[in-house]
């Protein structure tokens, strides 16, 4: 399997980042990737909304927005992994090139700005599969679209029957203006809308927020969030801040950073809003997550569930089953029995 990994890795790491990665996809479509055949470790196992997943680490948003390989990512390893961000309708996201790797600092600037085959597509990929594992689905809104938050809610409606959980990503810094519905007004519009459309089918309903967030922004956010009993906040998703260590001569690229250069940040922001929920729901730690000790510094912060994307950017799928060995040989230093039981372990 190594082999295989590093001849495919070499090919993948010479080829622009997005011809990569629809090359990476197709790979997965064919079932030629080898999976991840070994068991977890007890100490993996989180029980989140009810559920019980076989260890925390999932795959973030943005790698299989059009749901094509849901079950093939699951068989890497993770254990669950989040489709999406769908669109109600179809649309081509911003010109190429919009997807850089920062090699020297282990990240990725992206201004993909929501490309997507659309809500029916996703639907029917979704449709057709059998419910196996634990898929969260993601959504969005078309960038020409005059009420976004209708469509957050169409996308919802039509899209939680198939999802274990639905996320309203309301943090990509790629399609103008959308990140001003993490304001107090509009939060509350969009998910108390959502809400109600979704009430007949009840599926967990969480938020995607920005690492950007200032005190300030977290104080509105939580609060909306624990008025409206929402079921779990993701942080984060890519900043627009450039922290002043980036080598890569790709830093000034227009877009939104993303892997170990955005470690220490969302982990941070993770801990400020874990602070405020107060454990009143779960929280997804999402942002640089390169190792073992990455996923386990977001749980002790807070985080019930972690996810990943960049880093497999750089280390291929290989990465998810190293993660989960690194993060079951830190709980078993620690004498932790069990995930959940560090969980917010900083903050107390
Ligand atoms: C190429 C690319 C596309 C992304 N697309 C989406 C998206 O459609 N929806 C979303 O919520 N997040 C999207 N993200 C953000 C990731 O889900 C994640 O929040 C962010 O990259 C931080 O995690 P990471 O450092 O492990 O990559 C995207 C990220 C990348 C790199």
């Amino acid at each position: 399997m190594a082999v295989w990994y590093s001849l495919a890795d070499t090919i993948l790491s010479r080829l622009d980042a997005e011809t990569a990665h629809g090359l990476a996809i197709r790979a997965l479509k064919s079932g030629l990737m080898p999976g991840d055949r070994g068991a977890d470790a007890p100490s993996l196992s989180v029980t989140v909304w009810g559920r019980r997943l076989p260890n925390p680490i999932g795959l973030a948003a943005g790698f299989d927005k059009n749901a094509e390989v849901p079950d093939a990512m699951l068989g890497l390893g993770f254990g669950f992994v989040e489709i999406g961000s769908v669109t109600p309708r179809p649309q081509d996201g911003n010109p190429r090139p919009r997807l850089f790797r920062l090699a020297e600092d282990r990240g990725v600037i992206n201004r993909m700005g929501f490309p997507g085959q659309g809500l029916e597509v996703a639907r029917s990929r979704l449709a057709a599969r059998a419910r196996r594992g634990f898929v969260g689905v993601n959504v969005g809104a078309n960038k020409d679209s005059s009420d976004r938050a209708a469509d957050y809610v169409a996308c919802s409606v039509a899209l939680a029957p198939y999802a274990d959980y639905l996320v309203c990503n309301v943090s990509s810094p790629n399609t103008p203006g959308l990140r001003n519905l993490q304001g107090r007004a509009q939060l509350t519009d969009l998910l108390k809308r959502t809400q109600d459309a979704i009430a007949s089918k009840p599926v967990p309903l969480v938020v995607k927020i920005a690492p950007d967030a200032t005190d300030d922004d977290l104080d509105d956010i939580v609060a909306v969030c624990r008025d409206l009993r929402m079921d779990g906040i993701i942080v984060g998703n890519t900043t627009l801040s450039r922290p002043p260590t980036l080598q890569s001569g790709r830093r000034e690229e227009t877009g939104g950073l993303s892997g170990a250069p955005l470690t220490t940040l969302s982990t941070d922001v993770l801990r400020k809003t874990a602070r405020r929920v107060e454990g009143q729901f779960p929280l997804v730690g999402c942002g640089g997550v390169g190792s073992g000790a990455d996923a386990y510094a977001k749980i002790r912060a807070g985080a019930s569930l972690v996810q990943l994307y960049s880093a497999m950017v750089f280390d291929g799928p290989p990465l998810i089953r190293r993660i989960k060995d690194e993060l079951a040989a830190l709980l078993a230093r620690d004498k932790v029995a069990s995930v959940a039981d560090a969980v917010g372990a900083d903050l107390r």
